[in-house]
């Protein structure tokens, strides 16, 4: 593999912001008639919760003299400057000027931003206008779910670092123990979707192995669904339950992840449903935090390289060539990779990646026909 390898556009550059959804804040963090200073990836916003119980999402200074918005405020669904008293509606336009009669021969206007909620959290959108729906558990999309949150935390490497680590079998093994080899198949959903599902059943090598494949019909459940490269659901768990775990990470202008968990299961119903459904949470968070853990000290310390790609990092690559393919934005510290300006050196890297790819593919299919 050559050394272009090491210099992908988008992938694990803090300066290429996927468009898409990311992690702002907890819901209970704002209460109604409530506004808040946020920064997200480097973007400075005055996030704010209505009369409506809805949240807004406004650039952090107003249009007047740029006093922070954050410092305003709320009255009714509409927010007002903490400085001259100016007033903007839910969709940024100034609506009243208080030292004049009528602020309409005065024309200024707060950029908003896409803001919703979903399983506790404040989602926002990095561009004008959302062109997809909120990331999801592909077994839970059609469902009401219940959720649950864990601690956000921080880790000295870029979001992609940490969102490739769910996909590297090679590491299960020797990080966590893992007593089964995982093959990770990718199957490409939409455009900004990709899902890697594991193919290999539980050997019948030991005690251990024979017991736990008692729980499974087929191969052994564990799947990755990705949303822009930086939200990514696992599911896991034996055939009579499955755990939902999303890994929603954002970047952040020193270079780090700035991570929130969010626990999921489907909605049941009644006490006895919200009894089991607290339980199962719960037990979600340990498996999450278990395997967090493991790795903690490499994201400490890593300087990520693929200098030397192999075989069993083939789902790695093709998150790689997914994420290089994503549509970027201007937002915060990141400027918008134009496609045009993608070098000669970049579209070396794709090709080798796509050549690398097919050969694996090539490799597994023969092994496959072979079993
Ligand atoms: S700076 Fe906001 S009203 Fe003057
Ligand atoms: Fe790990």
């Amino acid at each position: 593999m050559s050394k272009s390898l090491e210099n992908p556009k988008v992938f694990n550059q803090t300066n290429s912001i996927i468009e898409g959804w990311y992690w702002a804040l907890q819901s209970h963090e704002l209460k109604r008639g409530q506004v808040k200073h946020a920064e997200i990836m480097g973007k400075k916003l005055a996030i704010f919760r209505g009369k409506d119980n809805k949240v807004r999402a406004f650039d952090a200074f107003c249009p007047h003299m740029g006093a922070h918005l954050a410092e305003g405020k709320v009255e009714g669904n509409e927010l007002r400057c903490f400085f001259h008293h100016w007033k903007y509606s839910a969709d940024g336009e100034l609506n009243d000027i208080p030292c004049r009669k009528h602020a309409q021969n005065v024309s200024a206007k707060v950029e908003t931003y896409p803001i919703e909620e979903s399983f506790g959290l404040i989602w926002i959108w990095t561009g004008k206008t959302a062109k997809r729906g909120l990331p999801y558990a592909p077994e839970l999309k059609d469902f009401d779910t219940d959720s649950m949150l864990g601690k956000p935390y921080v880790k000295e490497c870029h979001p992609n670092v940490m969102m490739i680590n769910a996909i590297d079998a090679h590491h299960f093994s020797s990080v966590h123990k893992l007593p089964v080899n995982l093959e990770l198949i990718p199957n490409v959903i939409d455009q900004n979707t990709i899902e890697f599902s594991n193919i290999t059943k539980v050997p019948e090598s030991s005690l251990l192995t024979r017991f736990i494949g008692l729980f499974y019909n087929g191969p052994l459940t564990y799947s990755l669904c990705y949303h822009n490269a930086t939200t990514g659901t696992v599911t896991l768990g034996p055939d009579f339950l499955h755990f939902y775990i999303m890994f929603a990470i954002r970047s952040n202008e020193k270079g780090q992840a700035e991570g929130q968990t969010v626990l999921l299961t489907k909605k049941r119903k009644g006490i006895l449903g919200k009894v089991f459904n607290s339980i199962i949470l719960r037990a979600t968070r340990i498996v999450g935090n278990y395997f967090a853990k493991g790795d903690t000290e490499v994201f400490k310390t890593i300087n990520f390289k693929f200098k030397t790609p192999i075989r069993e990092d083939y789902p790695i690559i093709k998150f790689i060539q997914h994420a290089e393919k994503q549509e970027t934005c201007n937002w915060g510290y990141a400027k918008k990779v134009d496609a045009q300006s993608i070098d000669a050196n970049q579209l070396n890297f794709i090709n080798q990646l796509l050549n690398h790819s097919s050969e694996i593919n090539t490799k597994l299919e023969t092994e496959n026909t072979e079993q």
